[in-house]
């Protein structure tokens, strides 16, 4: 008698635009494997967590992502509203048709959430991305990191510093895996496609001749006074010249709070992949509260100025470009001063920041779960 065996399924979790780019080179890695024989099958799951065109549909679209397996459709919500609908609803899947295991990436709500769900039904974990720390435990994404880590099974690190998080909290060194960071491959597979917006002749942008800022934390744009302040020190500082402001949909909402906003600002949609990089890479500097977009600005060699007191990222302030400015604005301008003086940070590219982690990271996959002989 012959026994067949099924080949291993993984169910990769996307829910949030930073996701998006996460998984991309996972994908294509896996089917790469698939298309040669590897055994190792997936089924892409979108949690709805963004769901339109701006903040989910165009990412798919330009980074060649299927269309997801399943969609949970969860939508908007509170925090507890959003990982509640996750979970039910990912535990219905996986109670329906099983997985052997629940991959997710970075810190959104969706990553705790179906964490929580798989590995309750003791489908195990593996988180890409794992291990970063920025020890403030107001982000609601420290408390998706923290959560997830400690349910996770095989971990996926960016950094030496993040392995090191993960050891010292009691995980195994056999656990831990320092792939790299993928969404440094997309971006690195991207750079050649990068592409302006319909808008740059018309608003009259010129390479290094203006800033890009994004914010949307909660504690910088929830509260209408906070994002006055942010918005008046930064037109200020930028001298004059163009901001580039594409505005996320929570701080959309505040918007119309606000007196007067200052003369240079230029408010645009979220925008999609190709646009948004290439706006960067052009950019005299950007001015930020993302996480994400430190290190893309670091792989492009962009000075980065972000509106935090701390970082969960810290390569990229010790060897990148970025600068940590802080909450207190009266630290902005002096940082933007020394920028219009010429005064910028060096910098250099963090280890295996190199276009292969998701490569990386399927092998080690196929080491853990692969067939014999596949
Ligand atoms: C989430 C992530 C954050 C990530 C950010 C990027 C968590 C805890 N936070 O924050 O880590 O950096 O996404 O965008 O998971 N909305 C739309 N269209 C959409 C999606 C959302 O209009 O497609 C609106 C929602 O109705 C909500 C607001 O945007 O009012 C915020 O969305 P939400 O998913 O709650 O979290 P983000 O603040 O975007």
């Amino acid at each position: 008698m012959t026994v067949v065996m099924k080949s291993p399924l993984i169910d990769i979790i996307a829910g949030a635009r930073p996701n998006f780019m996460k998984i991309a080179p996972i994908i294509q890695a896996l089917q790469f494997r698939l298309a040669s024989g590897g055994s190792l099958r997936y089924r892409l799951i979108h949690t709805g967590q963004h769901y339109d065109a701006l903040m989910s549909g165009n990412f798919f679209s330009q980074l060649g992502i299927p269309e997801p397996d399943v969609n949970l459709e969860v939508g908007s919500g509170t925090q507890a509203e959003q990982t509640s609908a996750i979970m039910v609803r990912y535990e219905k899947l996986l109670l329906e048709h099983r997985s052997d295991l629940c991959l997710v990436v970075g810190d959104v709500t969706s990553t705790m959430a179906c964490s929580i769900a798989a590995q309750k039904l003791c489908v195990p974990v593996a988180h890409v991305e794992g291990g970063i720390r920025s020890g403030d435990w107001t982000m609601p994404e420290e408390i998706n990191r923290m959560v997830t880590d400690a349910i996770t099974n095989y971990f996926f690190t960016t950094s030496e510093v993040a392995s090191q998080n993960l050891r010292r909290s009691g995980v195994a060194d056999e656990w831990i895996f320092f792939v790299g960071n993928t969404m440094i491959d997309t971006l690195l597979a991207n750079m050649d496609r990068l592409r302006p917006p319909s808008f740059w002749p018309k608003l009259g942008l010129q390479a290094g001749q203006y800033f890009v800022v994004t914010l949307h934390r909660p504690s910088n744009v929830d509260g209408i006074g906070q994002l006055q302040e942010m918005l008046s020190a930064i037109g200020e500082g930028c001298q004059g010249l163009p901001v580039l402001f594409p505005v996320h949909p929570r701080t959309a909402k505040s918007l119309p709070g606000l007196s007067d906003l200052p003369d240079n600002l230029r408010l645009v949609e979220p925008q999609p992949y190709l646009e948004f990089n290439f706006l960067v890479k052009h950019a005299k500097a950007v001015i930020t509260d993302s996480g994400g977009i430190t290190e893309e600005t670091t792989m492009m060699g962009v000075p980065c100025l972000t509106l935090r007191d701390s970082t969960e990222r810290p390569e990229t302030v010790t060897i990148g470009s970025n600068e940590l400015i802080g909450t207190d604005l009266k630290k902005l301008r002096p940082a933007l001063d020394r920028l219009f003086a010429g005064q910028s940070k060096e910098y250099g590219i963090p280890e295996k920041w190199d276009g292969k982690t998701g490569e990386r990271i399927v092998a080690v996959l196929e080491q853990l779960f692969g067939q014999p002989g596949s």
